[in-house]
């Protein structure tokens, strides 16, 4: 089964290429900027991955992803990322990055798309990888700051396939963010958000009807609202779910407890995905491999589960038919 899972196309669609920073990578790129961190080791650093909750995870994420200073750096973490990912099985990702948070540290937009893109490029070419890159909007900051960023991103919009909304979930609701999901749109770029991860089902029905996304990123509290889940399956949006960032943020307690399960059987279209591998204990394979060890799941139900990611990807026709 381990094997079959490995060998088995995956795509990965919710993935923060900022999570996906290993200690020793953290640790040969605050050499590289004569940056000073706080922790004397790559084990040290591991050990420090405890969290009570989403907050506890994303004060240390951010404050990991300050040894990001050059293009080479970006480059690198998404190199690195793309090397693991196809060694997995991976073939096809689509990274979310959080332009704001280095902006905020001074680091250009240029310079972060340059890293970005070039190591695309040369997934593409050397790992036969397809990606696609989704810029997040920080919905824990002003929404007018996003909506400058967005501005701000208009030499780089053709290069975007969608906007997200990602960061501290909870006081901070789709609602917010209208006015630059609105603005995305008549730029004709898709939409996705976070929602129902630690926030409410009605943050779900705000991101459908407000920001008009054509999927969820996690989504697992749909079923607190069995209105809400009826219209997720009806309408067929697709939840990216995360189960080892869903145990180690502690929305759930045990992997045993996740919702998968009643998210399957309730029919709705579910992808699995890893959010932040470096920090949640692995990749794609490891969620997929989770899974397997807690629900026993048959190789049809995990080929189904990558076939809709497959489907449901920004794709060209001629890639998702040949990854079909
Ligand atoms: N940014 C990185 N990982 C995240 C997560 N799991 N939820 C919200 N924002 C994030
Ligand atoms: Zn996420």
């Amino acid at each position: 089964m381990q094997d079959f899972l490995k060998r088995l196309p995956k795509a990965e669609l919710h993935l923060h290429i900022e999570g996906s920073l290993e200690p020793e990578l953290m640790f040969a790129l605050a050499e590289r900027n004569g940056i000073e961190l706080p922790y004397a080791s790559v084990d040290e650093v591991r050990a420090a991955y405890e969290f009570e909750d989403l907050q506890s995870f994303l004060n240390l994420y951010y404050q990991g992803m300050a040894v990001l200073r050059s293009a080479d750096d970006f480059f690198d973490l998404a190199m690195d990322y793309f090397r693991r990912a196809h060694a997995e099985g991976v073939v096809h990702v689509e990274i979310s990055f959080d332009p704001q948070a280095h902006l905020a540290r001074g680091i250009e937009l240029g310079v972060q798309m340059e890293g970005l893109s070039r190591a695309r490029r040369q997934a593409e070419r050397e790992l036969d990888m397809s990606t696609a890159l989704i810029m997040s909007f920080l919905r824990d900051r002003p929404a007018d700051e996003a909506m400058r960023v967005l501005e701000q991103a208009a030499p780089y919009w053709e290069m975007l396939d969608a906007v997200g909304l990602d960061s501290a979930e909870c006081g901070h609701p789709p609602s917010k963010f209208r006015e630059v999901f609105a603005r995305a749109m008549t730029l004709g770029i898709p939409r996705v958000a976070h929602a129902g991860e630690e926030g409410p089902p009605s943050y779900i029905r705000e991101a459908l009807d407000l920001l008009d996304v054509c999927r969820i990123d996690h989504g697992v509290r749909c079923l607190e609202d069995s209105a809400l889940v009826e219209r997720l399956r009806e309408e067929r949006i697709p939840l990216t779910v995360c189960p080892l960032s869903n145990v180690r943020l502690k929305v759930v307690e045990h992997i045993d407890d996740h919702p998968l399960p009643k998210l399957m059987d309730a029919g709705l279209l579910l992808t699995l995905n890893s959010d932040d591998p470096a920090y949640f204990g692995g990749g794609v394979l490891a969620n997929y491999l989770a899974c397997q060890r807690a629900f026993g799941w048959s190789k049809e139900t995990f080929a189904i589960l990558a076939r809709n990611a497959i489907e449901v990807a920004f794709l060209d026709d001629s890639r998702r038919q040949a990854l079909r």
